[in-house]
């Protein structure tokens, strides 16, 4: 399939058989996800990957109406995004020198607000990278802003990040309504949301 038959037959999953995703192709995500661009190289995340099936049920019941979903899912994929604090700033200095430059002059004087949804804004481009790569290798996927992020926090203890997102990933039920065969895209006219330009 080239990228566009991906993007037509990818879809968010709803319904899951229980079928797990082998241990070679959770190394491939993990290594995709590490990859994945953002601006200055800020790299400014965290991923944690959880398949215990005790602890995916802690998660699906601080999930509302994705309970089900994870639960059924083989793995659970949280996407954290670093605080913007002192600890941010000494991990932008290591991983990224001469865009630290670019932080301290350009962005920092925006204020913390503004810092902050740019280091956000950074996980989503994970996110995107992260749904294409599942498509690409077969595996199906539902992402989730429908969590409560403050108790993913507290399972987590995690320092220094905050969740933004989950991403459950499987292989769908053959009674998932919600596949394209079942129910078509719904998307707005291309005139509507691409344009051409020209001064
Ligand atoms: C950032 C983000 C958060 C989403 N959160 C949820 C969610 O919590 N539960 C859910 O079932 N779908 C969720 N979705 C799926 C969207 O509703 C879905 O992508 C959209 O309706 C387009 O459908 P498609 O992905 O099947 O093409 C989310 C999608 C994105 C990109």
């Amino acid at each position: 399939m080239n990228f566009l038959e991906l993007a037509q037959s990818r879809y968010t999953t709803k319904a899951y058989r229980s079928q797990f995703v082998s241990e070679d192709k959770i190394q491939s995500l993990k290594e995709i996800l590490r990859l994945t661009p953002s601006s200055i190289n800020s790299q400014p995340w965290q991923f944690v990957f959880i398949d215990d099936k005790a602890t995916k049920e802690q998660f699906a019941r601080i999930s509302y109406i994705n309970e089900q979903r994870i639960n059924e899912a083989s793995h659970l994929v949280v996407f954290l995004a670093h605080n913007n604090d002192s600890a941010f700033e000494a991990h932008l200095h290591k991983t990224s020198e001469m865009g630290y430059g670019f932080y301290e002059k350009i962005q920092k004087p925006r204020g913390a607000a503004f810092v902050q949804e740019w280091i956000d804004r950074q996980v989503y481009i994970a996110l995107g990278f992260f749904l294409s790569a599942c498509a690409a290798m077969g595996i199906d996927s539902t992402p989730m802003e429908g969590i409560l992020i403050e108790e993913y926090d507290r399972l987590l203890k995690v320092d220094g990040y905050k969740t933004l997102f989950a991403v459950a990933i499987g292989y769908r039920s053959d009674d998932d309504r919600n596949q394209p065969s079942q129910r078509p895209k719904t998307r707005l006219p291309l005139t509507d949301v691409v344009k051409e330009f020209k001064l």
